[in-house]
């Protein structure tokens, strides 16, 4: 069966909301959303059973949130979702950035680096990973053979920089989560690398820390029941912060090459 993009944009908004941890489209009682009246006195009945209280949802669904969703339904290239993206008015974080920053490398790569948001030379360049951790990132990829320029794309979780490089909160991320699982869906990876905790946070829906996370693959569901297999690795800047981490980022490159040479995706492995 196919479904038009307003079919497509309604289902994308209900498994955002599904993911936001709205699992009941009803509640046991009628909710006055609107002042009324006040009722009749009725005889008292006796007060339904107490069923046991749902767990809070990690994040709630919210109007911006759904219109992400929606727009992010609607977009059925890489060039309509950056579109998209410039004309979402749903965060202040549009009003701060200079740039919208979308990514970088070569859509269709086998690889797609999820990093956390732009810095001050991403929002002044609108690419990825140009500052410092990006020059390392480049520096990473390259010792076991890869490239942004053959075998990586490279996005965010926020396409626009937080005011003072300051950490994205969980809502922020949440309202942007749409739009980098659309992204990835059209991008069409064979292996996610989630640089970083807000990466990870975003795309395991984990609130294990990024140490606990690395140096092992886990699944991510993308839109349209898609499944892809994800290696959370430390954030480069981290790494510039912490030099003595860095043989965990290599161990965790090297499995990376293993997938990839396992999995017959082609990057030219260095000895
Ligand atoms: N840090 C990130 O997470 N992303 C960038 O694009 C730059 C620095």
């Amino acid at each position: 069966m196919s479904l038009s993009p307003e079919q497509h944009a309604l289902l994308a908004s209900l498994r955002w909301q599904i993911a936001m941890g709205a699992d009941e489209a009803i509640l046991e009682a009628p909710v006055a959303r609107a002042p009324r009246a006040a009722p009749a006195p009725t005889p008292a009945a006796p007060p339904p059973a107490a069923r046991p209280a749902a767990p809070t949802p990690l994040r709630k669904a919210t109007p911006h949130g759904e219109a992400a969703a929606a727009l992010a339904a609607g977009a059925m290239t890489l060039e309509a979702l950056r579109a998209a993206m410039a004309e979402f008015t749903g965060s202040p974080l549009r009003e701060t950035a200079t740039n919208l920053v979308f990514s970088d490398g070569v859509a269709g790569a086998p690889v797609m680096v999820i990093g956390e948001a732009p810095g001050a030379e991403e929002d002044r360049l609108g690419k990825p990973f140009v500052g410092a951790s990006g020059q390392l990132l480049d520096r990473m990829f390259a010792s076991i053979g890869m490239s942004r320029t053959r075998e990586l794309y490279i996005t965010n979780i926020l396409p626009f920089r937080p005011p003072g490089n300051r950490t994205p909160t969980d809502a922020e991320i949440a309202l942007f989560l749409p739009f980098v699982l659309r992204h990835i869906a059209l991008a069409q990876p064979r292996l996610l690398v989630l640089a970083g905790a807000v990466a990870a946070k975003g795309l395991l829906q984990s609130r294990d820390g990024i140490t606990r996370l690395r140096g092992r693959w886990h699944q991510v569901s993308i839109l349209e029941e898609k499944v892809l297999k994800a290696m959370p690795t430390l954030h480069p800047a981290y790494l510039l912060r912490n030099p003595i981490a860095k043989r965990d980022a290599w161990a965790d490159l090297l499995m990376l090459q293993r997938e990839m040479n396992d999995g017959g995706i082609g990057a030219q492995a260095k000895s």
